[in-house]
């Protein structure tokens, strides 16, 4: 291993550089995203009608579009020290793997019961409901991440969940189910006969396996007829991007102690949480004119919003019960096919990276799953870390990225963000072995089907 040891395998930042503040990304936007938009009135959401879905305080921090950094509540810094702050490692073994003169660093999420990211807006999200004195709240799940870090946050505030787990998720991954269960949430696989919005799902689309789109809609109808209950999201929203910029903040204040400057960025992106979080502070440097970077979204070829989808207000949810959110989109009717990547089968992206990516700050590529699944075992062989398919995607990306830089010769830094674990996805990992693992990318005609439900109105056709 060609070992520098001026850096370490692994650079651990002491609990007192946890970040002591939210960065907020917006701030530092000259073209902020667009605003979620009532879709009876067409006007903005005010604060109040979003109350009735979301927690008071997380309302504010949607909307706020101007304070840079937010204080992150101590009871919130506390739990954080549970399992933070999270190593940036660098990859040697995966260099010399890649005979690359590339380097390559990750900063790795798994290292939580959960397995990912999400725990860092989990436990937010559900602090907040607390401190107005909900009895619970409800959400849903795509791969069972976003479902288990809240199940923990919920079980350590002492507040009821409730989880409606996107069917093919809940029929693949049964343990990760359990352990949902197991933290006391209730979860019910969607869509379901339990809500008005699911029975119609249903009746429309007899034996569909549900998306995360449908699963939005039952959570947030379950919060609203339920006295004391809010709707808490994972990913897309701007308060998690919000809360996800303790992984930025880290990997640079880590980087920054060993004079590292990464050329490019990496994440792979589902609704943009994880890779909106790793990039923000880099980004808010490149937005203030500071310093350049490259940032590369990655998204599977099977639901690829950024690379194929259009940028309009659509809705966030399959029911069409949410706001208008303004972003990359392939209709909130477009409903994947059970890619492994749960986490990433989602039919719009966060509205900060939509307008970002627009604006020409950023890149996306799309990869196929089959690639995926080599470039996750090549990485676990020689790393150990078996990782999550969804985080597998950047994986693929840093390769592929690092191999140019065999072919240039080029000494580029390559970051990227390892998401979580593949524990729970085994069954994936089992078709891939087996060579029964198929690649697909919707046509134009899938496509089209799905772009033909986004709502048409002044300002919004294509
Ligand atoms: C491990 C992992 N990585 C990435 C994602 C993608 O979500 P986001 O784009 O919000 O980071 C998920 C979503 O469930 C996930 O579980």
């Amino acid at each position: 291993m060609k070992y520098d040891h001026n850096i370490p395998y692994k650079i651990y930042l002491d609990e007192n550089e946890l970040p002591q503040n939210w960065y907020n990304v917006r701030a530092d936007m000259k073209v902020k995203p667009a605003p979620l938009l009532n879709p009876g009135t067409g006007n903005p959401m005010t604060a109040e009608e979003l109350s009735g879905v979301f927690c008071d305080e997380l309302v504010q921090q949607e909307l706020d579009n101007d304070t840079r950094e937010i204080p992150i509540p101590q009871e919130i810094r506390d739990f954080y020290k549970m399992y933070r702050p999270s190593p940036l490692v660098r990859a040697y073994c995966l260099e010399e793997k890649l005979q690359t003169p590339a380097k390559i660093y990750y900063k790795f999420e798994g290292n939580n019961t959960s397995g990912s990211h999400k725990l860092n807006s989990a436990i937010a999200q559900a602090y907040y409901a607390k401190a107005q004195g909900l009895k619970g709240v409800t959400t849903e799940t795509g791969a069972g991440q976003w479902g288990t870090a809240l199940s923990m946050a919920c079980s350590y505030l002492g507040l009821d969940c409730q989880v409606y787990m996107v069917k093919c998720s809940y029929e693949q991954k049964p343990f990760r189910r359990e352990v949902m269960r197991t933290y006391g949430a209730n979860v019910t696989p969607s869509p379901s006969d339990t809500t008005a919005v699911g029975r119609k799902i249903l009746a429309e689309h007899p034996g569909t396996t549900g998306s995360l789109g449908c699963a939005i809609s039952e959570a947030v109808e379950a919060a609203t007829s339920q006295e004391g209950y809010r709707y808490v999201l994972g990913s897309v929203l701007n308060q998690v991007l919000l809360h996800q910029s303790v992984i930025g903040q880290e990997t640079k204040t880590a980087m920054d102690k060993y004079g590292i400057v990464p050329d490019i960025i990496i994440g792979c992106a589902g609704g943009g949480s994880n890779l909106g979080g790793l990039i923000s502070p880099f980004m808010g440097q490149m937005l203030r004119g500071e310093q350049s970077y490259r940032f590369i979204a990655v998204e599977p070829a099977s639901c690829p919003s950024f690379t194929r989808g259009k940028f309009m207000y659509d809705f966030c949810d399959t029911g069409m019960v949410c706001p208008l959110a303004k972003m990359y989109t392939l209709g909130s009717g477009f409903i994947p096919s059970p890619n492994h990547a749960g986490g990433l089968r989602y039919h719009g992206m966060s509205s900060i990276l939509s307008q970002l990516y627009h604006d020409g700050y950023m890149e996306a590529v799309s990869v196929e799953q089959t690639a995926v699944f080599r470039a996750a075992e090549e990485f676990a062989r020689v790393e150990g870390i078996l990782p999550a398919p969804e985080s597998s995607h950047a994986i693929k990306v840093a390769m592929d990225e690092a191999l140019k830089c065999k072919e240039t010769g080029e000494e580029k830094t390559i970051l990227f963000g390892l998401t979580g674990t593949g524990y729970f996805d085994m069954y994936a990992y089992e078709a891939f072995h087996d060579g029964r693992m198929t690649d697909y990318i919707p046509t134009d005609e899938d496509l089209q089907a799905g772009f033909a439900g986004i709502p048409q109105f002044p300002g919004n056709e294509f």
